[in-house]
């Protein structure tokens, strides 16, 4: 199979991470595909901010965490059996997932294309991952988790622009234990419609 849709089909979201570090060399090479998105209009509106302070990542985890307040997982209805989600089980403490890693893709708050510019670098970010053996999560709530008042200091500490939202996290880092398979695809998810020609 073609080794681009390949690592498509195979990129998996991660929950669980060993503590090592992934080498810069890679990270930057992983950032670089970020940029390199499509971006709405052109106008490359995401800025991308990579922490790896560990302290800093726990804290804002656990921000992360408390700001989901979405309906937990029951019966057969689950985000992951293998790697859970704090959906999946209340005892995960941090929505980060304890990732040595972790990028926070900001977008100016009042562009109607941030979200969508955001989530296209992110797909960039973590396909370019896993091409390289490292694994990574998207997580929602970057919002909620900045506008929080160590993440408004953050903010502060970090130069970030005041007309820039956080819209979403990645989390990145080396899998601890095996990849879990994908979900079955659910059916009836494509229409191919004939064209007046046809
Ligand atoms: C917009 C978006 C937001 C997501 N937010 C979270 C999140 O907050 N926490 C989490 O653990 N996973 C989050 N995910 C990851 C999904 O749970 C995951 O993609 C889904 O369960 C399918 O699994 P797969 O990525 O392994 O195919 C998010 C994914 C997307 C696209």
């Amino acid at each position: 199979m073609n080794e681009v849709i390949k690592n498509i089909l195979e990129r998996r979201s991660i929950r669980k991470y060993r503590s090592e570090q992934i080498p810069d060399e890679e990270l930057n090479s992983v950032l670089e595909a970020g940029l390199y998105a499509p971006s709405a209009g052109g106008r490359q509106s995401p800025l991308i901010v990579v922490c790896q302070n560990a302290e800093t990542n726990a804290e804002l985890g656990n921000i992360n965490k408390a700001a989901f307040h979405g309906r937990m997982s029951t019966g057969n209805v689950y985000v992951s059996k293998d790697q859970p989600s704090i959906a999946d089980d209340a005892g995960i403490a941090s929505g980060f997932y304890n990732a040595p890693t972790v990028i926070t893709l900001f977008a100016p708050g009042n562009f109607l294309y941030s979200a969508a510019d955001c989530c296209a670098a992110a797909q960039n970010i973590m396909l370019a991952a896993h091409s390289l053996g490292i694994s990574s999560c998207m997580i929602a709530r970057a919002e909620d988790t900045f506008s929080s008042e160590f993440g408004r200091r953050l903010r502060e500490e970090w130069g970030i622009d005041k007309e820039m939202e956080a819209k979403f996290h990645v989390a990145l880092g080396y899998a601890d234990g095996a990849q879990p398979p994908a979900k079955p695809r659910k059916g009836d998810r494509i229409k191919r419609v004939r064209g007046k020609r046809d």
